[in-house]
């Protein structure tokens, strides 16, 4: 709800002022309720106005994807993990002074969906929409900030895959064959005869299923098309020696490479259109509709308009992927864009997968984490704190509410809000501003010891200067936990610099005491601002209320406004000193109670 002055505000319609208009109404918001939907579309409005103002500026570009969801079943936060990670390498990347693009979407197409929409006797197109309706919904809910969000139903998808595939006819890298082998379709894969195995099915009857996933595979055979992919193996090979860095974690990339020790078999690259109907049909073929993996692959193109202006964007894309999907886009993916004659993705970022109790989440299980219950219970920036600080891209990862509750109220409740809640409490910071900075206090480098700071205060203000250069080299090798643990040890530290001198108990009426308690703040705000900025990838609400709180305008957040850090030591002038602090919007976050957790997580009649 904004009120009146807002209101009036918003009349002046001119660009400049909108940023004001948002903040004012955010600080409003923020007042009466702390996470309210218009305060987080006016968080979200001032990210994108951010965005849109980097676009006319000849910024460096970055193009950033996850993979797109099947629409078969719910958003989990398996799902939503991919998102996130991704969210956080865009948002990073436009602190960095990047045009960055960061697209999602869903994939619509396959007889597994065709069957789900059937199962729900629904047509296909509207139970696909009614299912990407709700990934769009969840990721909005859970600040994932994309830029496009691509269907495989749409039109321009459709023209994107028509003009790949006939590219790839045109090249010579398409014939017609027959596919016999063994096809898994919950994976939507084709698997040779050492990646299955024999197993029962629930009633003990014998079935083959796959290494890889465990799902149940059935024998195929017809008349379909095949792509030429055992011409890339040895192009595949010199592509991945010669950028090391291609594939991470290193573990992935070499996984890869030992796939590639083997034959790469032909892929079939269509189906026949008696056995799938929901798909795109083959151009000039109606009797064939195109494999859904090759389909799906496309969403990245059409998204930066294939086929036609796409260079730009297409030459600095990024991929996000799960690691159950590592051979269609380290493999597949590659061979077809060589074969199209493009450019490779400079990167493809590889995740584990989250378990619940050591299980994988599936349905028939019951053990699937809905991400907008779960961020109701613990809050958007608790859910994505909780999966990036504790998401491991190595390994499997266990999800346990009360993993979540704990770490919450460890790092972000008590000590980032507590370090927060100390600088800025009227009790300690009666005048509320960001106070003045004494070097005779906190004298710089002082190895005698001459001032008030002592060693332990030294090392924390050098290690909050060098957390810039680490949490980037971890944010851009996508080790965000990493970059979260540092962050995590450096609020510590500050938290234990306020302790340590106890700032409440010096007498301000002495002047030595006021200049050295003003310095304590000033240097505890310091550190509070530079976690606030480099938080911001990571949980953006948390950090928006950070900034918000210590008088950091919108335009002071920039990564190269964190590498400016406590300028009065370093014998510079400082902007924010005697600055006014931003409205106290209360606790910065609230501790989650278990109780309260378990009453809300227990199922009815439980
Ligand atoms: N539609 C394909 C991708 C096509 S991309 C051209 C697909 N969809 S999916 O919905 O099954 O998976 C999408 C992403 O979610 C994948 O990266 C997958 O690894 C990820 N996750 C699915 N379950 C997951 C967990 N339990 N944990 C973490 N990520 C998980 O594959």
């Amino acid at each position: 709800m904004l009120t009146l002055s807002s209101q009036n505000l918003l009349i002046k319609s001119s660009r400049s002022v909108l940023r004001e208009v948002l903040n004012h109404a955010l600080r409003e918001e923020e007042g009466a309720f702390p996470s309210s939907p218009a305060r987080r579309l006016c968080a979200s409005l001032i990210f994108r106005r951010t965005c849109t103002e980097r676009c006319r500026t000849s910024s460096p570009a970055h193009y950033i994807t996850t993979p797109i969801f099947y629409v078969n079943a719910s958003p989990h936060i398996g799902h939503v993990y991919s998102a996130v990670i991704a969210d956080c390498l865009h948002r990073y990347k436009i602190l960095q002074g990047f045009n960055s693009k960061f697209a999602t979407g869903t994939d619509e197409h396959g007889l597994k969906i065709q069957q789900a929409a059937a199962v729900a006797v629904k047509d296909p197109l509207t139970f696909c929409t009614e299912v990407s309706n709700r990934f769009s919904h969840v990721f909005r809910r859970c600040d994932i900030s994309y830029t496009d969000f691509v269907r495989t139903t749409e039109d321009r998808h459709r023209q994107a895959v028509e003009k790949f595939w006939t590219v790839l006819v045109d090249n010579g890298f398409i014939y017609r064959g027959s596919y016999e082998g063994w096809y898994s379709m919950p994976d939507e894969s084709f698997l040779t005869e050492t990646q299955v195995v024999d197993s029962t099915d629930p009633l003990g009857r014998p079935i083959k299923i796959s290494t890889e996933s465990g799902h149940k595979v059935e024998w195929m055979k017809e008349e379909n098309y095949l792509f030429r992919l055992s011409d890339f193996r040895t192009k595949l090979q010199h592509w991945l020696k010669s950028n090391p860095q291609v594939i991470q974690p290193e573990k992935f990339y070499h996984i890869v490479l030992q796939w590639l020790e083997s034959d790469l078999p032909d892929l079939s690259v269509s189906r026949q259109k008696s056995r799938l109907q929901w798909g795109i049909p083959v151009p000039g073929d109606c009797e064939q509709t195109v494999y859904v993996w090759l389909d799906a692959l496309v969403n990245y193109l059409t998204v930066v308009g294939y086929p036609e202006q796409y260079s730009h964007w297409w030459s600095v894309v990024h991929h996000v992927v799960g690691k159950d999907i590592l051979k269609f886009h380290a493999i597949y993916w590659p061979a077809f864009l060589l074969a199209a004659q493009l450019p490779l993705p400079q990167a493809i970022h590889v995740h584990s997968h989250w378990t619940v109790q050591g299980k994988k989440m599936s349905k028939s299980l019951g053990n699937v984490v809905d991400p907008l219950e779960t961020s109701l219970k613990f809050t958007v920036d608790g859910l994505r704190y909780f999966l990036l600080r504790q998401g491991v891209p190595d390994t499997d990862c266990d999800y346990d509410d009360d993993k979540v509750v704990k770490l919450c109220n460890s790092e972000l409740a008590d000590v980032l809000g507590g370090l927060l809640n100390r600088c800025t409490a009227p009790s300690l910071n009666p005048e509320q501003i960001y106070p003045p900075f004494c070097n005779t206090s906190f004298p710089k480098g002082s190895e005698e010891l001459t001032g008030r700071a002592m060693l332990e205060d030294y090392k924390m203000v050098k290690a909050v200067s060098r957390l810039p250069t680490l949490v980037k080299e971890n944010f851009e090798n996508l080790h965000v936990y990493k970059a979260l643990e540092a962050i995590s040890g450096c609020v510590r530290m500050t938290n234990g610099f306020i302790q340590r001198h106890a700032p409440w108990k010096l007498n301000c009426r002495n002047i030595e005491d006021k200049l050295w308690h003003d310095t304590i703040l000033h240097v505890s705000m310091e550190c509070l601002r530079i976690f606030g900025i480099l938080l911001q990838p990571a949980v953006p609400g948390l950090a928006d209320k950070i900034l918000s709180r210590l008088g950091v305008g919108p335009g002071e957040r920039s990564w190269d406004h964190a590498l400016d850090f406590l300028s009065r030591y370093e014998g510079r002038g400082c902007p924010y000193e005697r600055r006014a602090l931003g409205p106290n919007t209360g606790v910065l976050f609230n501790r989650l109670e278990r109780k309260k957790v378990q009453g809300i997580t227990q199922k009815p009649g439980k």
